[in-house]
């Protein structure tokens, strides 16, 4: 019985439609051949600088009638991460070379890359918008996302926006070892605010961040808000190109996280090994319904744990 058969059968059968993804040493359905092919990372440090905007002003081309002068694009701020210290604490970069975690990322992210920009149905979600969730805090929502974020970052086709939607326990930032900034909420709560001037760009040229912002007694409220909805459509029609990771509140403890849900195009639901109950994940799985491209990750697997690096995060 593969590693893969195993985790679904101790998750439950009724997991079904949603499709197991890998294992980190986590867990997803086995991708169609073809996905387990490829081999584009590239050191980051080789991909061409993101543009930056322009910063002169905008120029009338007719002295006729004086055009109105166009808003100038708002800086985008950056930050950098400390990708040596990323790696120390066990996430994926490209200078890590190739970890057992490296390669479990590169089976989960290739399905979700191939949907992202597939063809899809009239009215059907942006499969470039993906969530990351699970049934409950503590499960790995946030090491997935960013070593999702990351690992599809260092590909050479493809840039990505992570946004800390886990607005009420929010960690991106705390991960990655960075101070709090204005994000999400912000946008949500400030009509003048736009998504450039809180979004950070960082040093990996082909990952920039959207942090959850100020806190807020009302943040989980606010992900299910009619604001949110419009949000989340502006980045779908802002960044088409971009594949943008939801990291997400768990879905059992707030009404809110499959409202946002419904928004997305692909969902992620990160099971952790032998602690996340069948009951859990079936409630989950419940409040997914009528949700398109539902996946598994089975996390903190120990059962392939063989390298020393790998071990590191068990102690
Ligand atoms: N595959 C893994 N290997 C090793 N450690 C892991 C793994 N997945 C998660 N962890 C660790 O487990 C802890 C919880 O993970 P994480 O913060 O990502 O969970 P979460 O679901 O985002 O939690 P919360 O609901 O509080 O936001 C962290 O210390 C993280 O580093
Ligand atoms: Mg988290």
């Amino acid at each position: 019985m593969s590693i893969i058969e195993k985790a679904a059968n101790r998750i439950g059968k009724p997991v079904a439609p949603a499709v197991p993804l890998a294992h980190v040493r986590t867990q997803m359905a086995p991708p169609a051949p073809e996905l387990l092919t490829d081999s584009q990372n590239v050191a980051v440090a080789d991909l061409p600088e993101v543009e930056a905007p322009p910063q002169g002003p905008a120029v009338a081309l007719s002295n006729a009638e004086p055009a109105a002068p166009e808003p100038l694009p708002r800086p985008t701020r950056m930050i950098e991460l400390d990708l040596a210290r990323m790696n120390e604490v066990g996430l994926v970069t490209a200078a890590g070379g190739r970890t057992n975690l490296v390669e479990d990322f590169r089976i989960i992210k290739r399905p979700l890359i191939k949907r992202a920009f597939a063809a899809r149905k009239p009215n059907a979600n942006p499969g470039n918008l993906i969530m990351i969730t699970s049934s409950l805090p503590g499960e790995g929502k946030t090491f997935t996302s960013i070593n999702l974020a990351m690992s599809i970052a260092m590909e050479l086709d493809h840039t990505v926006l992570l946004v800390d939607a886990d607005v009420a326990r929010p960690s991106v930032l705390r991960t990655l070892g960075l101070p709090a900034q204005r994000g999400l909420m912000d946008i949500l709560l400030d009509d003048h605010l736009d998504m450039s001037d809180v979004m950070l760009r960082t040093n990996v040229n082909t990952l920039s961040i959207l942090p959850a912002g100020t806190s807020n007694p009302r943040a989980t409220e606010l992900l299910a808000s009619q604001a949110m909805k419009s949000l989340v459509h502006e980045i779908a029609n802002r960044y088409p190109d971009r594949i943008v990771i939801f990291d997400s509140p768990p879905l059992l403890l707030t009404s809110e996280a499959h409202v946002l849900a419904s928004h997305m195009g692909q969902i992620v639901v990160v099971v952790e090994s032998e602690k996340t109950t069948q009951h859990a994940v079936k409630e989950a799985l419940h409040q997914l319904e009528g949700c398109s491209n539902v996946n598994l990750v089975y996390n903190k697997s120990r059962e392939l744990n063989t390298s020393s690096k790998y071990d590191y995060h068990y102690g």
